[in-house]
């Protein structure tokens, strides 16, 4: 195993009617921005609760975040903490609320010109303005962990930015919260959680036999839950698994001393920049051609994944470890989620191209973790996932 350290200092609150609880997190003194997405807590009865459990506070609203946040739209917000002198942030959303308000935490404090440069110039954030979250869409696992993703439709860019003063102080998760939310981000929640995992396991054995453990458990526990999730929300019991599930997919702790890959993330993140597609889309697109492409360097860890989730016990390692991937494609095909880019956009000649340039630009020359992945290679692999 390799050395680690590991803090994280969110407190979760996690239950039946929790969202009561949220007086209790936040300092009586505060003056409060709640932020909030397209309006689907109006609907759902989330923002009342929210409303009641805040009576005795200060608060002032800001809603509109809109899925991939939008960087304008944040700059929107900035301006309502500037002026109303807001001294606490308030996300009640899924992952784009959460990480618009962890933008807005940095951005809070920050003393350069333009907030842009948190993102361009990869500029940790040691302090944030406090924030917690009420999660509405369990997916990301942004609720308890310190990364964020912000999009910038003017010059379609889809950045990254954390840094340990982006922790959420607190997240309330109700599973209850789950009765509303669509097919589609059902079916999208349950596939980014589930690339979380392999992008922490998917890569070479390195003898963690806990945090392999940790990670296949979390596997097979929404490969059970997922058909009882799309097929009634309403299942309590289904939805707790669920989305304790997501959040412990990504609060660092099965990274922890093993090596991480994280590229089908970063030529996901391209393809919703370029063609707005869902992010968990991009991944279930991306994800087979990058394992196919990488096969005999993740060869092993495919096989014990392919035994030990998927129960394949025949034939050699490469056997496993080809069969493992057919039976992660079935997987996000069962969940209605297509993996082929032409399946989304008709526009997708030069996407490889276009998204090996961007890397070169960026400096981002070797991905994975082996740090080989170059451009080129990323330009083949995009290229497969037509
Ligand atoms: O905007 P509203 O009206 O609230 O509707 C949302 C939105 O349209 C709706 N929704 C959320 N909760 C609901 C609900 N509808 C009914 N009932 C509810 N209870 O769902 C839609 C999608 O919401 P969004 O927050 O965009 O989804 P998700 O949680 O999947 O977040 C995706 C964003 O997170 C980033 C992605 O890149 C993307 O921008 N990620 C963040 C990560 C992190 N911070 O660690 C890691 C991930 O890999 C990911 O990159
Ligand atoms: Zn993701």
């Amino acid at each position: 195993m390799n050395n680690f350290e590991f803090k994280n200092p969110t407190k979760i609150i996690f239950g039946k009617d929790t969202i009561e609880k949220l007086e209790n997190e936040i300092p009586k003194d505060a003056k409060v921005l709640l932020l909030y997405g397209g309006g689907s807590i109006k609907k759902n009865g989330i923002y009342d609760q929210v409303k009641t459990a805040l009576a005795s506070l200060e608060v002032v609203e800001f809603g509109g975040i809109p899925a991939n946040p939008e960087y304008a739209v944040l700059l929107e917000a900035l301006k309502v903490i500037k002026e109303e002198n807001i001294t606490y942030l308030l996300a009640v959303g899924g992952g784009s609320v959460i990480d618009g308000t962890k933008f807005l935490s940095a951005a809070a404090l920050y003393e350069g010109e333009t907030p842009w440069d948190i993102l361009t110039k990869n500029i940790r954030t040691e302090k944030g303005m406090p924030f917690g979250t009420v999660l509405t869409l369990p997916a990301t696992g942004s609720e308890m962990n310190s990364g964020s993703v912000i999009t910038r439709a003017e010059t379609k860019e889809k950045l990254a930015m954390g840094g340990p003063g982006l922790f959420p102080e607190f997240s309330i998760l109700d599973p209850q919260v789950i009765a509303s939310i669509p097919e589609r981000q059902l079916a999208n929640g349950l596939t980014d959680a589930f690339t979380h995992v392999l992008e922490q396991y998917m890569t070479y054995p390195i003898g963690a036999l806990l945090q392999d453990r940790f990670a296949e458990s979390i596997l097979q526990t929404l490969i059970e839950v997922a058909p009882k999730v799309l097929k009634d929300p309403t299942d309590y019991k289904a939805a707790s698994d669920f989305m304790w599930s997501c959040t412990m997919a990504l609060n660092g702790l099965i990274q922890k001393g093993v090596p991480t890959d994280w590229a089908v993330h970063a030529m996901g993140h391209e393809l919703t920049a370029l063609f707005g597609i869902d992010h968990a889309r991009t991944l279930a697109v991306i994800a087979p051609s990058h394992y196919k492409f990488n096969f005999e360097a993740k060869k092993e860890k495919l096989a014990q994944y392919g035994q030990r989730v998927w129960n394949i016990t025949e034939g050699s390692t490469d056997d496993k470890a080809y069969a493992a991937i057919e039976k992660t494609v079935a997987f996000f095909h069962q969940l209605g989620i297509d993996t082929k880019l032409s399946d989304y956009t008709k526009d997708y000649e030069g996407t490889a191209e276009e998204i090996s340039k961007r890397f070169t630009n960026r400096g981002w020359t070797g991905l994975g973790e082996h740090q080989s992945l170059s451009p080129d290679k990323v330009e083949k692999i995009v290229k497969m996932a037509y």
